[in-house]
């Protein structure tokens, strides 16, 4: 005897309870509900039913068939929502996405780092100009016009007289010019240079230093520098100062400090030398003095002036310069 469709609604009742995926559902509503179904079969079978129970069985036919319908449709939407698979919904048991907090570029930290020694020893902090004149960029640093060191750094000119400074040492005349000795200056900034490669961009940070007073000599800067060293690298670290040629110093020395990565025993960073230079330094000429109305019989003075990216790498262990202005997420978020 053919099924009732009370019989098939109990039977569908049956199988839902137990499927246990919406894939099941799915499955269940095909069997009941599709073409071939045993809801629609039923349907399709009314006419041969005996005349008199036809509109009955027709009725209760059509409101299983929405019944159904209508379990399966809430069924699939519980299982949906428990596995997050309704587009649009918001599931608001899912953990949030951490936000990450913005910090100081690692350039703008060594910076930092670097005055902060300084200001500990009783330096001021002072900037100049990026676009500098002629005259303080080079005139004022005892570097006339036609003078070969122009050609130690390659400038860029904006006009005859206007340059991007490629150094910090103008903060040097410009800072003198206002004030009396005793001056002790940090100056931190941006310089240009038309330059570029693996260890070389366009424009890099210097931190540039300077103190002038009474019988300030060369072992007043030796010392300074080697307590800068201590604290920016480690206690160990040893400095070793060459003589070298700055027109504005005289003497002039770089500096340069026992290899951070392999103690001096020689390694890839250091070119086998166990040493790396870090900064260029001097006694103030004296020059540079009278062009600002210092006495040159009273006052002595040293200075410096050392390249940011350069500690940065050394202290960081990264030997490619332009990662720092790549700007890629990942790697300043290492710092
Ligand atoms: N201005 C020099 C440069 O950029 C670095 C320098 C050398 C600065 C000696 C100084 C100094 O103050 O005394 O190469």
């Amino acid at each position: 005897m053919e099924k009732t469709i009370e019989q098939i609604k109990e039977e569908a009742l049956k199988e839902l309870e137990a499927a246990s995926d919406s894939e099941s559902i799915k499955a269940i509503s095909v069997r009941y509900l599709g073409r071939k179904g045993a809801v629609t079969r039923f349907l399709r079978n009314i006419s041969s039913l005996p005349l008199e129970i036809r509109p009955e069985a027709g009725k209760k036919a059509n409101e299983t068939k929405k019944t159904l319908e209508a379990l399966f449709n809430k069924a699939l939407k519980q299982f949906a929502t428990a596995s997050y698979e309704v587009a649009g919904e918001i599931d608001v048991s899912l953990p949030g996405r951490a936000l990450h907090q913005g910090s100081l570029h690692p350039i703008t930290q060594i910076s930092h780092q670097i005055c902060n020694i300084f200001i500990r020893l009783g330096f001021d902090v002072a900037e100049g100009p990026e676009v500098e004149t002629d005259y303080y960029n080079f005139e004022a640093l005892n570097i006339p016009k036609n003078h070969p060191a122009r050609d130690m750094q390659d400038t860029f000119y904006i006009s005859k007289n206007v340059v991007l400074r490629t150094h910090t040492s103008p903060t040097q005349p410009r800072i003198m010019e206002k004030q009396k000795p005793p001056v002790r200056v940090v100056a931190p900034g941006k310089v240009y240079r038309c330059d570029s490669d693996l260890t070389h961009t366009p424009m890099f940070h210097q931190v540039e230093g300077f103190l002038v007073d009474e019988n300030v000599s060369f072992g007043d800067l030796k010392g300074i520098l080697t307590t800068f060293a201590h604290q920016m690298f480690d206690k160990e670290t040893s400095l070793r100062f060459r003589p070298s040629f700055f027109p504005f110093t005289e003497p002039s020395a770089e500096v340069d400090i026992r290899c951070v990565i392999c103690k001096g025993k020689g390694c890839r960073v250091c070119s086998n030398t166990g040493w790396l230079e870090v900064l260029g330094a001097g006694m103030v000429h004296p020059a540079v003095f009278e062009n600002v109305g210092y006495n040159t019989t009273r006052y002595t003075g040293f200075a410096f002036g050392m390249g940011v990216e350069r500690i940065a790498m050394l202290k960081y262990g990264i030997d490619d310069i332009r990662k720092y202005f790549e700007n890629d997420l990942r790697f300043l978020r290492q710092f």
